[in-house]
């Protein structure tokens, strides 16, 4: 159980490409949401697979999923013009958008429209007009590791490399926001595989450097078996004995291989587990489900993992 992880006003899902990201953001937001939390899901992928689960199609606008839950998607020039016209006057905005230089940096300099984007993400968080309430909770289904990581340290160096001007301010807001553990909790999630727990030390490693403590490790696909080798002895047993059993060979093989993925688990999670110092919370494979039957599943067994205790609706949001 991760305490307090559920009192953050933002999570920042981390991740290789097809761990799970999304289907954990997913879940955790729907345990919100169920929660009573005032949910947003902010959604990396042009695609927004998330929204797509609940028959919603890719927007920038907020679209309500279901109570409480909300997901909107990130990107696209005009929906960051909007937001920059909330951090700088209008009329001197409107002249800087229109300059060369500007379009130049936008499309030209990954920095600037990654900067703008974690930008929007934490201005989410402050910003929604009345009388809409705000955001209790904004969950960002991050891009896959490599851009995602340069997302979150763009605002690092810009805030030093953007002095004085309006885009350093700005640059250090979001930085402060993302380096506040009260409010910010930047997580990863990674399955078994060698190469998504590797990029899972790695992402650890880096927020590291921007003297961030990574909040907790969601470690999806775990497998669910929890017999033992010896349960299996005993059924192959009873297979000899009875020859109306004698399938059960066959099924014993297949539970074998259960339980050496059930060791190569334990291993991956002992590694994460002492190389990162912060929880790790196991999310079961749900073979053959998907999509919002998937999320609301996985949300279930999340429920008692994330405890919203004491932040019920309403008291939640810390100033
Ligand atoms: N715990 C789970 N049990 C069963 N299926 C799962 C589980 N988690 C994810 N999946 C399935 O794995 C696939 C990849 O999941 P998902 O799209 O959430 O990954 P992702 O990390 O967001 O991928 P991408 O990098 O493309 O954004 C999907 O088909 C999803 O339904
Ligand atoms: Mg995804």
């Amino acid at each position: 159980m991760i305490a307090n992880l559920m009192r953050r006003r933002l999570l920042v899902m981390l991740g290789k490409g097809g761990v799970g990201r999304s289907a954990v953001a997913a879940a955790v937001a729907l345990t919100a949401s169920r929660g009573g939390r005032r949910t947003l899901i902010i959604e990396a992928d042009p695609r927004a697979p998330i929204a797509g689960a609940w028959g919603g199609r890719p927007s920038f606008d907020p679209q309500e999923l279901a109570p409480n839950l909300s997901a909107m998607m990130l990107g696209g020039q005009e929906s960051l013009e909007q937001y920059l016209s909330f951090v700088a006057p209008r009329a001197v905005l409107r002249a800087v958008f229109s300059t060369r230089i500007y379009q130049y940096f936008v499309h030209a300099a990954p920095a600037v429209r990654e900067l703008t984007m974690m930008g929007k993400v934490c201005h989410e968080i402050e910003r929604r007009k009345a009388p809409l309430k705000p955001w209790e909770l904004v969950i960002f289904d991050a891009p896959a590791s490599g851009q995602a990581l340069s997302m979150i340290r763009t605002p690092f160096a810009a805030g030093g490399a953007f002095g004085e001007s309006v885009a350093g301010t700005e640059a250090r807001n979001i930085a402060a926001l993302l380096s506040d553990l009260e409010r910010c909790a930047i997580v990863a999630v990674t399955t078994a595989e060698p190469l998504a727990v590797a990029e899972t030390l790695e992402i650890g490693h880096a927020v590291a450097a921007l003297q961030i403590k990574l909040a907790a490790v969601f470690f999806n696909r775990a497998s669910d078996a929890r017999f033992t080798a010896a349960d299996i002895a005993r059924a192959a047993r009873l297979g000899e004995r009875d020859p109306a059993l004698s399938d059960i060979e066959d099924l014993a093989e297949i539970a074998r291989g259960d339980i050496r993925r059930r060791t190569r688990d334990r291993r991956a999670l002992e590694l994460l587990r002492r190389r990162l110092a912060c929880g790790v919370i196991e999310v079961a494979e749900r073979r053959g489900r998907a999509g919002v039957e998937l999320y609301d599943d996985l949300a279930r067994r999340l429920a008692a993992e994330l405890p919203l205790a004491g932040d019920a609706a309403g008291t939640a949001a810390p100033a």
